[in-house]
């Protein structure tokens, strides 16, 4: 059984404990996650002029609305201000910058019906970020830019916390993954022919928990919780935010959720910036982590 917590102002070592044992925290806006979201909505809001990001699909080609997201996303990616707002929002919620490590953010746009489902629009399966190389105590932070609804959120198959998934990731290696199937997104509009690591059982989807947080707001999870993209038929370009981050502490120690299912190797170990001085993950405590996942 998992537990939504709301605006809980627990200590972040309470919070990471209960997130790795499945359950999930909601924030409402605050000033540092507001912040990041007026940046990235700016951003938007520039790159797709004079239309609404989120009804440009229905006006400008799919190339040419691709050739948009192919130049904005890597810019909000990268951008320094980026990194500082992701510092502020850890320490408005309680991190320990000196333990903590985050990845740069992803900016996602998941467009309604069927106009882009592949490369830089690509509709996640279900599945466990845990199935992509990550170290177990992986938590994603995600954030919707724009108001959003049922009809075009994330989905958590909660049911799923407990039970093995067969799935292919014993084919996934980040450091392959990076050479190759990233750099292809972009050329990726009609089909994605990338080997993602995905379930190959059936799985029972419904019930599904869809948060909903205003845009500001947001979701915090581990990284083992199967989860997917709503297919959007709300009529609007979903776009959201998100980020990771690990603890330094929890590294050193291989605390974190359970690995049911996931044989992936390689690791995204080495994308995690410490929260005071952006350096990297210690080598001794990387060293550990080199294909942690495999079981
Ligand atoms: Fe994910």
């Amino acid at each position: 059984m998992a537990t939504v917590y709301f605006d809980r102002r627990d200590s972040d070592d309470l919070r990471r404990q209960r997130l790795y044992d499945g359950h999930l925290y909601v924030y409402s806006p605050q000033s540092s996650t507001s912040a990041l979201c007026d940046f990235a909505r700016d951003m938007c809001e520039e790159a797709f002029a004079p239309h609404d990001p989120r009804d440009a699909q229905h006006v400008l080609p799919v190339e040419q609305f691709v050739a948009i997201l192919a130049e904005l996303k890597p810019r909000f990616i990268h951008h320094p201000r980026s990194k500082e707002l992701i510092r502020e929002i850890l320490a408005e919620l309680g991190c320990d910058l000196q333990q903590t490590y985050f990845d740069v953010p992803r900016m996602r746009t998941a467009a309604s019906g069927d106009y882009l489902r592949a490369g830089l629009g690509y509709q996640f399966k279900p599945h466990r970020d845990v199935w992509y190389s990550p170290p177990l105590c992986q938590l994603n932070w995600w954030l919707p830019v724009y108001p959003i609804e049922a009809e075009n959120a994330m989905a958590f198959h909660l049911n799923y916390w407990d039970r093995a998934v067969e799935n292919t990731s014993h084919e996934f290696n980040y450091q392959e993954w990076n050479e190759t199937g990233r750099k292809a997104a972009p050329g990726l509009i009609k089909a994605d022919t990338r080997r993602q690591s995905e379930a190959i059982e059936p799985l029972e989807l419904e019930p599904d928990v869809r948060l909903l947080p205003e845009p500001g707001g947001m979701i915090i999870f581990s990284a083992a919780q199967l989860h997917s993209t709503v297919p959007n038929t709300s009529g609007r370009t979903r776009i959201s935010l998100d980020f990771r981050t690990v603890h330094l502490g929890d590294l050193a120690e291989r605390r974190g959720a359970p690995n049911l299912d996931s044989r992936c190797s390689g690791t995204t170990i080495g994308d995690n910036l410490r929260g005071t001085d952006f350096s990297h993950v210690p080598d001794e405590v990387a060293e550990m982590h080199q294909n942690a996942a495999l079981v």
